[in-house]
């Protein structure tokens, strides 16, 4: 049995693992070990398998003794453990969340789905460090990867809308925070049907500028708002979030880099853990709308294609709809005006299931095969 350590697992993205592998029953096949930062030598959590006291995360021989390790620890924990570590002779396998060694040469970023084979081709070579990839990133490729299969996508812009969870828990609080003190800024004028409008608004623009909302996290009102801007910025102008999307696309799909280019602008609105992205994709031909559907419906079993009506996309194709699910939702497929080889596309997905634990658990499960 694969004796797997688990490593940040108590975070947001690591409990969303702990959910998912709880669910598939992942933890039968295992010996898991549970490790942590602060709280080494007590109980190890309930997973319904008699699990050891918690090792110290930072204890390089206990790490050393395991054939796995998964950690959703973040990046400061991957720079510091993982260079001693395999310094230090650590052959296996390590499966991370943080996007620090992404674009590492000795790293896949795994996403089985659309890039099974570079992983099955990644094994036999005897690569050993396996990431997930950039949330919007995989969400897209889930999505959309029936066009990448068919090498239809000559190029791709990616224009998101992204939850606050992709930011941390802290923020999903302070985005609630918000929407309760500009509901509170009005809450006297919402329970009287007759209050003017333009007086609600007011009030409302007012808490957003007078410095009374919570942003510490995200710097800025969210609420009500949205933000243009994520993660850092590169002297080319584009923020780090931006930038992934080209480069993770093309790591992923196993093409060199710059093979297809996407670009885009990143935006943080307020939804809770659901991202979406509006595409305009170059095909490479004038393909059918109806073939086109087909690709992207039968890529995998998680997309779907959802008909170009507004109560469908009303029903199926929001944030409220797929938050908690592994579904993929594609919609708003239509050509644009630019052209018969311009395609217009919608995807929703869950950026804590498919764009963060999902794949890391498959990855698990590809290496028991
Ligand atoms: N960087 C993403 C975001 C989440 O800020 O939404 C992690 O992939």
């Amino acid at each position: 049995m694969l004796k797997v350590g688990f490593v940040g697992w108590r975070g947001m993205v690591g409990s969303v693992l702990m959910q998912r592998m709880g669910e598939e029953n992942d933890f039968a096949g295992i010996e898991p070990t549970f490790f942590s930062t602060s709280q080494a030598g007590r109980p190890g959590p309930d997973i319904g398998v008699a699990v050891p006291p918690l090792e110290d995360a930072f204890d390089i021989e206990a790490l050393k003794s395991l054939d796995v390790i998964v950690t959703c620890q973040g990046g400061d924990y991957t720079k510091e453990i993982y260079p001693r570590l395999r310094q230090a002779g650590f052959d296996g396998y390590w499966i991370d969340a943080a996007s620090t060694l992404r674009m590492d040469d000795r790293a896949v970023i795994v996403l089985d789905p659309v890039n099974r084979q570079v992983i099955d081709e990644s094994l036999d070579r005897g690569v050993k460090t396996y990431v997930g990839g950039n949330c919007t990133v995989s969400l897209a490729l889930m999505g959309l990867g029936g066009l990448f299969e068919a090498g239809l996508v000559e190029w791709m812009t990616s224009m998101t809308y992204q939850a606050a969870s992709g930011a941390g828990a802290q923020n999903m609080r302070e985005l609630l925070a918000q929407m309760q003190g500009l509901s509170g800024a009005v809450a006297g004028e919402l329970a009287d049907p007759a209050s003017a409008i333009l007086d609600i608004d007011r009030k409302v623009t007012a808490a957003m500028r007078d410095g009374s909302l919570p942003t510490e996290r995200f710097g800025a009102p969210l609420a009500g708002s949205l933000l243009p801007w994520i993660d850092s910025r590169l002297d080319n102008g584009q923020s780090k979030e931006e930038w992934k999307g080209g480069v993770e696309t093309n790591k992923i799909l196993g093409l060199a880099q710059g093979t297809i280019p996407v670009d885009g602008l990143c935006v943080r609105i307020g939804a809770m853990r659901c991202h979406a992205q509006a595409f305009t994709i170059k095909l490479k031909a004038d393909v059918p709308l109806d073939e086109i559907e087909a690709r992207i419906g039968e890529h995998n079993q998680w997309v779907s294609v959802v008909p170009n009506d507004k109560p469908e996309t009303l029903a199926q194709l929001t944030p409220a709809a797929v938050t908690g699910t592994l579904q993929v939702p594609v919609g708003r497929l239509r050509k644009l005006a630019m052209g018969a080889e311009y395609l217009c596309a919608f995807s929703v997905g869950d950026q804590l299931l498919w764009g963060a634990a999902e794949p890391l658990r498959r990855m698990l499960t590809i290496l028991r095969e």
